[in-house]
């Protein structure tokens, strides 16, 4: 049997071959569509099922009703409902949101000791040319190892065309782009005159992509000196090079390499497309630096904030042990704080608190910890008089940053003295300052804590089945004093998920319809992990994928951005009914006020986690007939053939809501639930409606 079409769709659907369902299946999806009495039959009887390979095959729709009752004012949601979590794994920031292009500048990587090794730098010329070394030579003495590159060529035999040197190539490749402009910094010292090229080259080595000379004269050259200028390239390679080359001998001393496009995202270093995705899902809250990154495999790997403040030159960075890589701390505290500024959201750090995987600090020498996180609040939150405080001005920023909520820790509940511990670090944040929230790592879902706390994390990583049931996993929750949830870690994973497929999607979706219906209980929830670099999978899937010049949202980020308009919107009673008793999609209803064109929007989103399409009827109780202002109003749609089908770098936009303007209606408002999708109507509200001022919320669904 065909799919059935209907006669006059307000949206426009092509006619599809004969016979190629999955296409039909494709076009039907985007098709929200207010129907006539025969129309709704029309579509009654269109068929949709996913076969084994989830691939759509027929069976009949069912009906279902939703009444919203739109007209009430709706219960006030958390201000701060959805936001995102930044952890620093797969390469999130070092190669990817941070925008610094070389990788392993200080050459401190390979670890303090001599020789060190300095991967991925790499020599250009023979052994008999050029030898590269390591020693304890630079200037910054929490970051001693500098780069000897002494040139054997030069003197008596002659150096090849070009000279000989050494070469970066950033993180698996840098994005150079003809027309662009990039700054470099470098220290250098030399025993002999300095004539030195400094270029991006070709990832095969072949072509110059920009490049200037440095000429010290031999006077000059003896001491350390920073040096600073623009290269402006005039050709393009992706996986470029940053490359030094002389072709006179002695010995050069390289250090604190630096390399930055011009542009980024608001000028504070960040890689603009990576940020802008981001500022895309307008986020309440940025939770970061980690996870099992803050908490370290072995304490003396944990991220400690005070080593990623000052000057970048005399930052140490550190090996991260759990996601085994080494990080230059370019993207340090003071960064954090920078960007969630920068996205107008409220930075949540996770600082450690005296345990890693594999130790914990007893209670009688927790103090210094406990001194630590006062610190890092005073850097973050203190007058630019006070010792830290001062600290951050000189970075820049004398007014205090925003810091209203941090966490004790990662996942540590159970942990030797967690609970002890825990206890120290809350007096002393809460003598200091009593208004920020403090989140504790123990789960009350199931009882009261052992301790005081605003909000307890819930983490959950599962299969879809069982995340598409937990959109009720808190229903039940005692309505008490007691903490809020904060459910700051959550995706589908496993063999479900992929590397991001629609399913994980579509389940996180009906999950956080769940978080919305119980954000009286829920003041938070993020997604993780935020990124991953397409060359260090350490953790599938993730919500952005990107390379050295790419990136692409998953499903899951998709779906992530339909829910910007959550936090701080009101939720509005509705219920579901389905046709004979048969299944009904996830459903929330929310009123956002929109401050660009001050308007009201009602916001319906509805799930279907079932192979068959749904039609539903949109009802609603309180807004008269011309209540709804067309076209100010859009239906977007996500959803694909397949199940596991994912975006890619070349398809990047595969999967990603397809949004319509609305058109008026004939009589009901009819809205097509394709398999495995979520629908989001955005319906502006004409500003005669009024609403009621009785406060009435149920669901049914
Ligand atoms: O998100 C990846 C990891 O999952 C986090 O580091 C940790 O908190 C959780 O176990």
């Amino acid at each position: 049997m065909e799919v059935q079409r209907a006669a006059e769709p307000l949206l426009p659907v092509a006619s599809p071959p004969a016979g190629d369902r999955r296409r039909t299946m494709s076009k039907v999806k985007t098709a929200a569509l207010w129907t006539s009495p025969w129309l709704l039959l029309a579509m009654v009887l269109a068929y949709h099922r996913f076969d084994s390979s989830g691939t759509p095959k027929g069976v009949q729709d069912p009906i279902v009703t939703l009444t919203v009752e739109g007209a009430d004012r709706g219960r006030d949601m958390s201000q701060t409902l959805f936001g995102i979590f930044f952890e620093e794994i797969n390469h999130a920031g070092a190669g990817g949101l941070w925008a610094e292009l070389i990788n392993n500048r200080g050459f401190e990587a390979g670890g303090q000791n001599t020789p060190s090794s300095i991967d991925p730098w790499s020599p250009l010329g023979k052994e008999n040319e050029v030898m590269l070394t390591t020693e304890r030579a630079s200037l910054f003495p929490r970051n001693p190892i500098a780069l000897r590159m002494k040139i054997l060529c030069g003197n008596g035999t002659a150096c090849p065309l070009g000279g000989v040197g050494v070469a970066n190539p950033g993180y698996w490749g840098i994005d150079v782009r003809a027309g662009r402009t990039y700054q470099i910094t470098f220290w250098l010292r030399s025993d002999a005159m300095v004539n030195l090229s400094v270029a991006f080259i070709s990832q095969d080595e072949l072509r110059v992509l920009a490049q200037q000379f440095l000429i010290v004269d031999e006077a000059s050259s003896y001491d350390w000196q920073k040096y600073q200028f623009d290269l402006v390239a005039t050709d393009t390679d992706h996986y470029a090079k940053l490359a030094f080359t002389t072709s006179v001998s002695g010995s050069i001393w390289l250090d604190q390499v630096s390399a930055f496009p011009e542009e980024t995202y608001k000028g504070h270093g960040f890689r603009k497309e990576l940020a802008e995705m981001l500022e895309e899902l307008k986020p309440a809250f940025l939770r970061f630096p980690g996870g099992c990154y803050v908490e370290g495999e072995r304490l003396q790997n944990a991220w400690r904030w005070r080593d990623t403040i000052g000057p970048w030159e005399e930052r140490p960075g550190h090996y991260g042990d759990v996601w085994n890589y080494w990080s230059d701390d370019g993207l340090g505290y003071f960064e954090f704080l920078q960007l969630a500024e920068d996205l107008n959201t409220a930075p949540i750090w996770v600082f450690n608190n005296g345990i890693s995987h594999s130790y914990s600090i007893s209670p009688r020498n927790i103090q210094p910890w406990v001194q630590d996180a006062l610190d890092g609040l005073e850097f973050a939150r203190g007058p630019s008089t006070s010792t830290f405080g001062a600290i951050r001005a000189a970075m820049g920023h004398p007014d205090p940053f925003n810091v209203r909520h941090v966490a004790i820790g990662n996942e540590d509940c159970w942990k030797p003295n967690y609970q002890e511990n825990y206890m120290a670090f809350y007096k002393a944040i809460k003598l200091l300052y009593p208004d920020i929230s403090i989140i504790s790592n123990c789960d009350a879902t199931n009882g009261p804590l052992r301790h005081p706390a605003d909000l307890y994390d819930f983490h959950i990583y599962t299969n879809a089945n069982n995340l598409y049931a937990m959109k009720s996993q808190f229903d039940q929750k005692t309505r008490d004093s007691g903490p809020k949830v904060f459910v700051s870690e959550y995706a589908v994973t496993g063999s479900d998920s992929g590397t991001g497929s629609l399913l994980a999607a579509i389940a996180e979706a009906a999950f956080m319809i769940g978080l919305e219906k119980n954000s009286d209980v829920v003041e938070m929830a993020s997604y993780a992990p935020l990124f991953v670099h397409e060359k260090d999978r350490r953790w599938n899937p993730d919500a952005i994928v990107f390379n050295s010049w790419q990136q692409y949202g998953t499903p899951s980020y998709w779906v992530q951005t339909l829910f910007k308009h959550s936090s701080g919107a009101k939720l509005l009673g509705h219920s579901v009914t389905g046709a004979n008793g048969g299944p009904t999609p996830v459903v929330s209803a929310i009123r956002r006020h929109d401050p660009q064109t001050n308007g009201e929007y009602i916001v319906i989103k509805a799930v279907n986690f079932g192979k068959d399409v749904m039609a539903m009827r949109v009802v609603f109780n309180g807004i008269p007939a011309n209540g709804i202002a067309f076209p100010n109003s859009t239906v977007a749609t996500l959803t694909s053939d397949k199940t596991m089908d994912e975006n890619s770098f070349s398809m990047p936009e595969k999967i990603t809501p397809q949004v319509s303007n609305l058109a008026y209606p004939e009589s009901d408002m009819q809205i097509m639930l394709p398999p495995y999708s979520i629908v989001a109507l955005d319906l502006r509200l004409n500003s005669t409606v009024t609403l009621s001022p009785i406060l009435q919320i149920s669901s049914s669904n």
